[in-house]
């Protein structure tokens, strides 16, 4: 498949194009690529002005975004819009934040697609975790210490409790990429403390990562709760924890002073 990367989009076909977190230059030249030859992007919400000015000056931009608490549209709906643009023989990207395979029902828009015969591709993108770790200068595994990777997403309904297998997720042998965690981070906290996870373990919590807006916060697990409270609530937020977050390979507040705002003694 290697010689499909330099095809453009067909008529008719639709590609989930992963944008990264934020940061233009963390776009793959495939995603660019596919973005620039687009003619309709049904855009999430918190993808950024600079990745959507890619796009031709001719292309439709709509933006099918989820934004926790606001209205947004419908997963269905998402669904028969892209169905709708395919049949209708134009070229589509369905632009999705950070990696489309990574909490971003791509699933559920490519077998609705496949099922009415549509040709779907996937464009791989740097999911957000991956990028946080990159930008903190740690590293996601450690020898010895961090062996395993645990992405979860901690959205759950309001007054539902979070249905998320906590004795798995407390290992102190793996790094916990807690996706969607913000308003949950007291219970997150409560739990692992619960399943005896230590209280000094390593957290690393970031707001609107690689953005210029960027916040990241390296605290420790019993300090959760109180260091979210003082972030945006509606930004998006990652949250790691993990012996291996704690272990910066790159002391990157030394050029980047004032980006770390609490510190772990
Ligand atoms: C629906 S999930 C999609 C994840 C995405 N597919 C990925 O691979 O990163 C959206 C969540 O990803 C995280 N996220 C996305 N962009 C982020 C950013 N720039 N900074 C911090 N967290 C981000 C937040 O937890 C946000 O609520």
């Amino acid at each position: 498949m290697t010689h499909s990367r330099k095809r453009a989009i067909e008529a008719g076909q639709v590609w989930l194009v992963g944008a990264g977190p934020g940061d233009p230059d963390l776009l793959t030249r495939q995603a660019e690529r596919l973005i620039r030859s687009a003619d309709v992007i049904f855009h999430d919400a918190l993808i950024g002005p600079d990745i959507l000015e890619l796009a031709s000056a001719g292309a439709d931009m709509v933006c099918v975004g989820k934004r926790s608490g606001r209205h947004s549209v419908g997963q269905d709906q998402i669904n028969d819009r892209l169905l709708a643009a395919a049949m209708a023989g134009r070229r589509v990207v369905r632009l999705k934040g950070g990696d489309p395979s990574v909490f971003g029902r791509s699933t559920e828009e490519m077998e609705h697609l496949r099922r009415h015969g549509v040709d779907v591709r996937v464009a791989a993108g740097v999911t957000t975790a991956c990028a946080v770790a990159a930008r903190a200068g740690v590293s996601l595994t450690l020898r010895g210490q961090a062996r395993r990777l645990q992405f979860v997403t901690a959205h759950a309904r309001a007054g539902d409790e979070l249905d998320l297998d906590w004795r798995a997720l407390a290992d102190p042998g793996a790094t916990l990429a807690i996706y969607m965690g913000r308003g949950a981070a007291p219970e997150i906290a409560r739990r692992l403390l619960g399943e005896g996870m230590a209280a000094e373990t390593p957290v690393l919590v970031a707001v609107n990562a690689t953005l210029a807006e960027e916040r990241l916060v390296s605290t420790r697990l019993d300090l959760l709760p109180l260091s979210v409270r003082a972030l945006a609530e509606d930004a998006p937020t990652l949250i790691l924890i993990g012996a291996a977050v704690g272990r910066p390979a790159v002391d990157q507040r030394a050029t980047e002073a004032g980006r770390v705002v609490a510190e772990q003694s």
